[in-house]
């Protein structure tokens, strides 16, 4: 048998900045400020952070066991750790580790479009009024070459990092475009704080509405703390196999939660305050920083350029180091089950994606009628594949896992807490994930 090579442990600060770059990415930025701001304010921050330490974290906690005790990608570790029949835990172990490869698809697409709105705001060519603005976004989604051209040179790039390994490849991406993504968003938080427009945007996100919050508000932070926190794609537990013995799991776990918390209502505040200055309303979704913030800088002479091209930069590089992720459970599971090279399975693995994002692409052309695939891989993907893999992790590691190994990864880290995550990992968090999955299904 072939010999595996494990390619680098991450080091400490390695693991955490790669997990937090995972984890902040384009829903911080697009659709957390927004849907804080609209459905409760600071009640629901409140909902939210219990949300993310109970269930985001507990979950993100069984993710990491999985990994950091199975030492390899999804397959192998399942079938490796159950105490029962490995048989169903391979398929299973696929079903999770595809489902970033395929939201990656698309993402990429999204990081193409930050690409050229990048160029846009360098060279002046954002629109002054919203509805030209709605043309310039039209006409970027619609200029199938170029997006096809820049997501396959990023379909590249992302590979051709993640085959390099974890060390000289994702830790040392993350090691560099994390600091910068702290200072950008930082710096222009800060130019924020002087515009009259904050004391609005912090009146808009943290305002105390608990008249709003209602079930649907509570199923959507569970939902939210899920996709924030990359959770149920297998991405933790690929990312934790990588751990060096001796790791202190829940640890890692703080940092990360805190960081992506911190940005996403950094980034909220900051961009509602430049809204709320220079008009324009609040909005969610792409509409709020390729129009509406598109039209804001514009309007802001060379200072605004400058803006665009910080923020727009800032934006892709929490995208790529999302993108980064989503590669790697794929390819680990295909390079432990295989025994082959990372940059064999990383061509492998490459081609099938780039045709899938070229299918995805040709949809935005009008080629398969009024249907935007993007948005249907996006919602069986967010409503169905990612709670289903979230399941599946909690149920094995809650049943399927012999305590003993369970708590030996923990360590004693969880102090007196441990029987709660136990609890909540074996009965509380299946339960939740399958009610989130019927409500957002409209099942319930
Ligand atoms: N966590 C990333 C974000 O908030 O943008 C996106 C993400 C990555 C979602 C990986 C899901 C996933 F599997």
């Amino acid at each position: 048998m072939k010999q595996v090579q494990t390619n680098g442990k991450f080091s400490k600060i390695g693991f955490i900045l790669a997990t937090a770059g995972s984890a902040v990415g384009l829903g911080n930025v697009i659709r957390f400020p927004y849907i804080m701001g609209d459905s409760g304010g600071g009640a629901f921050f409140v909902i939210y952070l219990l949300t993310i330490l109970f269930i985001g974290a507990s979950v993100m906690l069984a993710e990491m066991v999985v990994g950091y005790k199975g030492q390899a990608g999804a397959v192998s570790s399942l079938e490796k750790l159950t105490t029962g029949s490995p048989g169903p835990w391979r398929p299973i172990g696929w079903v999770i580790s595809s489902s970033s490869n395929i939201i990656f698809s698309y993402y990429v697409i999204l990081l193409a479009w930050m690409i050229t709105y990048i160029g846009l705001s360098a060279s002046g060519g954002l629109a002054h009024e919203p509805a030209a603005a709605d043309a310039i976004f039209a006409s970027t989604r619609e200029n199938l070459p170029r997006t096809l051209l820049l997501s396959i040179l990023l379909i590249i790039l992302t590979f051709g990092v993640v085959s390099r390994g974890i060390s000289r490849g994702i830790e040392r991406l993350n090691l560099i475009l994390m600091p910068m993504i702290l200072l950008i968003f930082g710096g222009m938080f800060i130019y924020a704080a002087t515009l009259h427009g904050f004391g609005e945007a912090l009146d808009f996100m943290f305002k105390f509405k608990w008249s709003d919050i209602t079930m649907k508000v509570v199923v959507s932070a569970i939902g939210m703390s899920f996709f924030t926190l990359s959770l149920g794609s297998a991405i933790v537990l690929a990312y934790s196999a990588s751990l060096p013995k001796g790791s202190n799991l829940v640890q890692s776990i703080g940092y990360v939660v805190l960081l992506d918390t911190l940005i996403a209502i950094v980034s909220g505040i900051m961009i509602f305050s430049f809204v709320f200055t220079y008009g324009g309303s609040p909005t969610a979704g792409f509409g709020l920083v390729f129009i509406t913030l598109g039209t804001v800088f514009s309007n802001l002479g060379y200072l605004g350029q400058l803006l665009g091209v910080v923020f727009f930069s800032a934006l892709f590089f929490a995208g790529i180091t999302s993108a980064v992720s989503m590669v790697e459970p794929m390819l680990k599971a295909v390079h432990y089950r295989f025994k082959v090279s990372r940059s064999k399975a990383a061509i492998a693995l490459a081609l099938p994606t780039a045709l899938l994002t070229a299918i995805i692409t040709l949809s935005f052309g009008g080629y398969f009628g009024d249907i935007n695939l993007m948005d249907i891989v996006d919602y069986i993907l967010s409503n169905v594949l990612l709670p289903m893999g979230g399941l599946a992790i909690t149920i094995f590691v809650g049943w399927f896992m012999d305590r003993k190994v369970v708590e030996d990864a923990v360590d004693g880290k969880l102090h007196g807490f441990f029987e709660l995550w136990y609890i909540i990992i074996k009965y509380i968090a299946p339960l939740l994930i399958i009610i989130v999955m019927l409500s957002l299904l409209g099942i319930m």
